[in-house]
Formats: structure tokens, sequence, C-alpha cells
């Protein structure tokens, strides 16, 4: 394992030459299980399963399926289109695929998409570094902070987004407290965040989804910072289902609000939030806790698991290219032409 900082010690997709090794998010934090894709269906499933989670993630590893796909002489256009139709919201799926087709394209072989797949998971980790730096620097010394889902080195290819900015601030002495919402049904927060702030030693301590606003309104908390897994032209962002109520309550206690995601999250090909697929999953995630069926038998459940913050809730959003504040359409534009 990398161990890069002393905030930062987490590296969940591996790639060992003729495999890709994924830490097992459905697993965590009861068991650290590590386990090996040798196709590009493997990681498919893995990727439709949440073995592997998180925007940046899965566009990784679908980097990695394609190389794998090579390798084993797989029918490339198919197995692309199968991994493409994993999950539909986190654009930097579809981004890293498009980007591996451009080198099928151009007739790269194996050792060039293996270059490529490279290439995207180290620009993702720089990204996030920068990202960190560029974020941290909003808040100010001493500041408590509230965060949702998991942003962390599990979802990306290390430090993390929002998790990223957590950790500069933290190592800044801007952060003092971290608050990390449960994020039901999958409990990403409570699973992930938590497991990695406690391993890196960063102050952190969980609250149910229901307790945000209670908590904004003591005014300790001045930023909720948050990841995303697409951002439209005009700036409004989807992100884990239970994102827009948070910035809604945070409007309203005068808390700012923070979308920190690399560039590979922007998708100026979509012109607002109402474009933007929200994937739907089985109804058991809500029905059942760890696999234990909390629920009447018969009950019915609707399960979105993300949602769309509009972009007049967002104070900041952080790519690595810069900080756009009070994000708006000509704004995006001049950033990402
Ligand atoms: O369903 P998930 O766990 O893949 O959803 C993840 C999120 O919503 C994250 O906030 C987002 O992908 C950003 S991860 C850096």
């Amino acid at each position: 394992m990398n161990t890069t900082a002393s905030h930062d010690t987490i590296r969940a997709v591996q790639w060992h030459g003729d495999r890709l090794r994924l830490l097992d998010q459905r697993r965590l934090p009861a068991e650290e299980i590590w386990f090996d894709s040798t196709t590009s269906g493997d990681v498919t499933q893995a990727i439709r399963d949440l073995a592997v989670r998180g925007a940046p993630a899965i566009g990784i590893a679908a980097a990695w399926g394609v190389v794998l796909a090579a390798k084993t002489g797989e029918d490339l256009p198919a197995a692309m289109a199968t991994l493409r139709a994993a999950r539909p919201t986190a654009v930097n799926l579809m981004w890293a695929l498009d980007r591996m087709k451009a080198r099928v394209d151009s007739g790269a072989d194996a050792a060039a998409l293996e270059a490529e797949a490279q290439a995207i998971q180290d620009e993702d980790l720089a990204a996030n570094r920068h990202m960190g730096e560029l974020g941290a620097a909003l808040i100010a010394p001493g500041s408590h902070v509230m965060t949702h889902c998991n942003t962390g080195s599990l979802a990306t290819a290390g430090y993390g987004t929002a998790l990223g900015v957590i950790r500069a601030g933290v190592e800044a002495g801007r952060i003092e407290q971290v608050f990390a919402g449960e994020t039901r049904p999958w409990q990403q927060g409570a699973r992930l965040t938590m497991w990695e702030l406690v391993r890196d030693g960063i102050p952190a301590r969980l609250i149910a989804d229901s307790a945000a606003s209670h908590l904004m309104k003591d005014g300790k908390v001045t930023w909720v910072i948050v990841g995303a897994d697409r951002i439209a032209a005009n700036g409004d962002t989807a992100n884990k289902i239970g994102t827009y109520q948070l910035a809604i309550a945070a409007r309203h206690h005068g808390v700012k609000f923070m979308v920190v995601a690399p560039s590979t999250t922007v998708d100026m090909a979509t012109a607002s939030g109402d474009d933007i697929e929200i994937e739907l999953r089985d109804a058991t995630e809500l029905l059942s806790v760890s696999g234990t069926r909390t629920v009447i038998e018969g009950a019915e459940a609707w399960n979105p698991v993300f949602d769309v913050t509009p972009a007049e809730l967002i104070d900041a959003i952080v790519t690595e290219r810069g900080v756009i504040l009070k994000p708006d359409e000509v704004q995006m534009r001049s950033m990402f032409p």
C-alpha cells in the first residue's frame, strides 16, 4: 500500500499487471477483503454491486476494465458498452470510457491502453491533492464542517474530493471537527467515511442523516462539503441522495455549501440537473439493514440513490482548474469552454 501522508493511507483500486485488485466496499468496516477482477465483466459486476463506488473510482475501474478486455482478447466495443451501462449517474464512468475508446480507435495496443488507464488514475490523485489545497483555503481556521456519503480515498484514486479538502483542512489547522452523515440506505458515511477518518486520525463524529438541520442550527458548522457524480453546464450538481436537503438546510442556517469534484465530473453537454439520469436501485437496499429485513414483508419502497442540488444553493464549486463562487452557466462555460 502507498502511504503518502499521515492523513492519507488508503488506495482501494490497485492494478497488478494482469488483474485489478479492489477493496470490497460492501464489507467494510467489518472486514477488509480484497478481490481480483481479471475480465471486463468482473469489473462491470464490481461497479454494479458497489464493491467499487464513488464517481472517480468507478471511472478508473472501468478504464482498467478496458485494459483487461484488451489483454484477454475480449470484443472491445462490447466490453466498453457493458461497462458504460453499469451505472447511469456518475459521468466519470462515461468520461473514462470515452478516453479509453479514443485510444482504442487510434490503434493503441494493450500496453498503450495500460498506460492510459494509469494516467487516468494518476491524474485523479493529482487533481484531488490540488482541490484539497484550493478548498481548504476557503475555510477559516478552527472550523467545524459536515460531509455526506463517502468522497475519500475509497471513492477516488486516493486522498478524495470533499474528503480531500477535509484532509487538507485538518493538516492546515483549518478544520477542527468533522461531522459525517450516515448516508442511508447504503451507509457510505457510517461505514466508509468514518472508517477512513478514524484510520487517518481525523477528529470525526457520526450523525444520523436526520440530525443535520439540528446540528447546523447551533452555528458551529460553517461549511457543508460534498462531492459530485455529475455537474451540469449551469452548475446544478447530482450527488448522493440527501445532498439536496442538506443544501436547503445549509442555506436556511447561513452555512456555506461546497461541492468538490475533478473536471472529469463536469458534464458541459448536460444543460441542467433536470437532464441528469438519477439511478434507482433495488428497494431491498431500503427494506433491509446489512442483509437483515427490517420492514414488514409486502412493503414497497422507492430508492433513488442520487439527487440534484440546484446551482443557486451552492456557494463554491472546487475543481482542479480552480474555484467557482456562486456558480452559474456563464462561470461554468468560462472555466470549462
Ligand atoms: O452510490 P455511490 O456510493 O457511488 O455514490 C457516491 C457519491 O455520491 C459521491 O458523493 C460521489 O460519487 C463523489 S465521490 C468522490
